[in-house]
C-alpha cells in the first residue's frame, strides 16, 4: 500500500512545483529554441504541442519518473488483457477490446468476450445494412427514415457527439435524433414532425433501469400505438442496446431485436458498442467500422510508444502538473471546429464520472488535489464569452485547443481565419501583456497620461496560462475515433497516477435513489416526512402550484 506521496518522484515534483512556480513558459521558450521539437509529438493524425506548458526538461524529466513510479505499463497490460481493473465492481474494462478488430491485444481469458463482440458487430452490420437499404421496413412497408436513440449519459453523449462531428459523412439517407431529457417538451419536439411509419427507436440503456430513458421509452411506445399499429408490429420500430436482456424482453422489446451490451463497457466509454449503432445508421457501417479503426490506431500508440512519446501519458501527466502540483482547478475543451461543438459535454462526462472522487484505492481519503472539472464550448463562441475570464481572472484555467488543419466547409478564408484564432489565444494566453507594454502601446496612440495612469492596470494580461494544441488533420471517422480513445487513454493514466478507480460511478446512484423516493413522495401529506424543511418546502410549493 504506497501512497503516492510517498513517492521520490511525487515529492521531486511537489519540491519542484514550489520552486518553479512563478517561471514564465515564455521565457522557457526565449531559453530553448528547440522547445517545441521536444514537447511535441506527431502522430499519423494528429499533433499534439504540449509545449506551452510550465514544464522544463527537468519537470518533463521528473513527470516521467512518476509514470514509471506509478507503473504505468503494468496498468496499461491490465487494460488490454481484460484484468478485472474495474475492482469495486470486479469487472474487466473492455471499451480496447471493442474495437481491437483482429484480437490483437485479447489473449486466452478474453477470447469468449472477443467472439462476443465480434458477432454483435455481425449483428450492427447486417442491421445497419437493412435499414439503410430498406430491406428493414416500418409496419406498413416504408422504409425507414428517422432513428430516434432514446439514452442518456454515455447512452447519448458519445453517439450524439459522433455523429454531429461526422456529419459531412453522412449521405442523410437516414436522419439521427437524440432524446435524453425526461423533460417532455424534448421528445414531444422531436417527434413532432416525424411519423410512425417511417420511424425506428433505440432504446439505449445499459442497465435498462435509467427511469428517465425508460419514461421516454413508454412515450415512444404510446406514440407508436397511437397510429394503431398492432403489438406484432412494433417490433419493426424498436429496438434496443443493453447488457439486461431480461429487462428488455419484459419492456417488450423482440428478443431478435435487442443488442447486446457487456458489463464490462463503462456507459462513457461504450460509442465502440452497439451503443454507437445510431453513428452507423447514420453513416453507414464501413464509416463506423474506420471509428473503431481510428480508435485501435491510437490504442497501439498508447500500448507501444514509450513513455516520453505516448500523447496520452503525457496529457495525463501534464494534467497531473497543472491541477495536482500547481492548483489549477479547472480545465477548458475549446475545440475550434464547427462539428466538435458537442466534444467538451462528451468529455466532461468522460473525465468527471471517471474521476471526479476523492478516495484512493485503499479507500483512503485523498489528500491532495484530484482532477479538475471540465467544462468549454466551441472556441470562436467562448472567445466572445468567456475568454474574458480566461485571460484575466485569478484562477488559472489550463485549456486544450483542438482544431484540424483542413475543414470540411467551402471558404478556406473562413478556416484560416478560425485557426488564426485559434494560434493567437494560445500565443495570448502564455505572453499576456505587461504594464509596461500597456503604457507604452497606450502612449504610442496618443493617449493622456492620466487615461493611461487610470486604466493601464486593467488592460493588463497575466499570462503564463498553460494551454495544449491537438490539430487533427481533417475531421474524419478514423481521426476522431483517435481523438476520442486519446482521451479516455489519458483519463485511464490520470486515474492512476491519482490512484483513483476510473471506471466505477458511485457518486450518481444516491441522487436517482432520492430522486426515486421524492417522485412517490410527492403526492403526499409531508408533514411526518424526514425531509429537511428546505426540500420539504419546495415539494409542497410544486403540488400546491401545480396546475391540475
Ligand atoms: O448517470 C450515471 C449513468 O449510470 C452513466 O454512467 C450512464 O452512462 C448513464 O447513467 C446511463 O445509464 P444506462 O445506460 O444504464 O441507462
Amino acid at each position: 500500500m504506497t501512497n503516492r506521496t510517498s513517492l521520490p518522484s511525487w515529492q521531486a515534483l511537489q519540491k519542484h512545483a514550489l520552486l518553479n512556480k512563478d517561471k514564465k513558459i515564455n521565457a522557457l521558450f526565449n531559453e530553448d529554441a528547440n522547445r517545441f521539437n521536444e514537447f511535441s509529438i506527431e502522430l499519423p493524425m494528429m499533433l499534439l504541442d504540449f509545449s506551452k506548458n510550465l514544464i522544463s526538461k527537468d519537470t518533463f524529466e521528473k513527470l516521467i519518473d512518476l509514470a514509471n513510479e506509478c507503473d504505468i505499463a503494468t496498468w496499461r497490460n491490465k487494460l488490454f488483457t481484460g484484468a478485472a481493473i474495474n475492482q469495486t465492481e470486479n469487472r474487466p474494462v473492455l471499451h480496447t477490446a471493442l474495437r481491437d478488430l483482429n484480437s490483437r491485444f485479447s489473449n486466452e481469458h478474453d477470447k469468449n468476450v472477443a467472439n462476443e463482440i465480434r458477432d454483435s458487430l455481425v449483428k450492427m452490420e447486417t442491421f445497419t445494412n437493412q435499414v439503410r437499404n430498406a430491406t428493414w421496413k416500418g409496419h406498413t412497408g416504408k422504409a425507414i427514415i428517422d432513428v430516434v436513440n432514446i439514452g442518456v449519459g454515455g447512452s447519448n453523449l458519445g453517439p450524439q457527439m459522433a455523429t454531429q462531428a461526422l456529419k459531412n459523412y453522412s449521405d442523410d439517407q437516414i436522419k439521427v435524433h437524440y432524446v435524453s431529457n425526461v423533460d417532455a417538451s424534448q421528445i414531444t419536439d422531436i417527434l413532432a414532425p416525424l411519423h410512425p411509419e417511417t420511424t425506428l427507436f433505440i432504446i439505449s440503456s445499459k442497465t435498462f433501469t435509467t427511469n428517465e430513458t425508460m419514461t421516454n421509452a413508454n412515450i415512444a411506445l404510446a406514440w407508436l400505438r397511437q397510429e394503431n399499429i398492432k403489438d406484432c408490429q412494433i417490433k419493426q420500430h424498436v429496438v434496443a442496446v443493453t447488457a439486461n436482456k431480461s429487462n428488455a424482453c419484459k419492456f417488450g422489446i423482440a428478443e431478435e431485436n435487442i443488442f447486446d451490451m457487456w458489463d464490462g463497457v463503462g456507459g462513457r466509454f461504450s460509442l465502440w458498442s452497439a451503443i454507437g449503432l445510431p453513428i452507423a445508421l447514420y453513416l453507414g457501417f464501413d464509416r463506423f467500422k474506420e471509428l473503431l479503426e481510428g480508435a485501435f490506431e491510437l490504442d497501439e500508440h498508447f500500448y507501444h510508444a514509450p513513455i516520453e512519446k505516448n500523447a496520452p501519458i503525457i496529457l495525463a501527466l501534464i494534467s497531473v502538473w497543472n491541477c495536482t502540483f500547481l492548483g489549477a482547478k479547472s480545465q477548458a475543451i475549446l475545440p475550434y471546429d464547427q462539428p466538435l461543438h458537442m466534444l467538451s459535454a462528451y468529455l466532461q462526462q468522460a473525465e468527471m464520472e471517471s474521476n471526479g472522487k476523492s478516495v484512493n484505492w485503499y479507500g483512503e481519503r485523498i489528500n491532495y488535489p484530484t482532477v479538475p472539472s471540465i467544462w468549454g464550448t466551441l472556441g470562436i463562441n467562448g472567445q466572445h464569452a468567456f475568454y474574458q475570464y480566461l485571460h484575466q481572472s485569478n484562477n488559472v484555467v489550463p485549456a486544450d485547443f483542438i482544431g484540424s488543419v483542413n475543414s470540411h466547409g467551402c471558404h478556406d478564408k473562413s478556416h484560416d481565419i478560425l485557426l488564426s484564432n485559434l494560434f493567437a489565444q494560445t500565443r495570448a494566453l502564455m505572453v499576456g501583456r505587461s504594464e509596461e507594454e500597456v503604457r507604452q502601446e497606450m502612449s504610442e496612440c496618443g493617449h493622456e497620461q492620466s487615461y493611461i495612469n487610470y486604466v493601464a492596470a486593467h488592460k493588463v494580461h497575466q499570462g503564463n496560462r498553460p494551454t495544449n494544441t491537438i490539430l487533427l488533420n481533417v475531421i474524419s471517422p478514423r481521426t476522431i475515433g483517435s481523438l476520442i480513445a486519446l482521451y479516455e487513454h489519458k483519463i485511464f493514466v490520470q486515474g492512476i497516477i491519482l490512484q483513483i478507480f476510473s471506471f466505477d460511478q458511485w457518486g450518481v446512484e444516491m441522487g436517482k435513489g432520492l430522486a426515486a423516493s421524492i417522485e412517490k413522495s410527492l403526492s403526499k401529506d409531508l408533514t411526518e416526512s424526514n425531509f429537511d424543511s428546505s426540500t420539504k418546502a419546495l415539494m409542497n410549493y410544486y403540488q400546491s402550484r401545480k396546475a391540475q
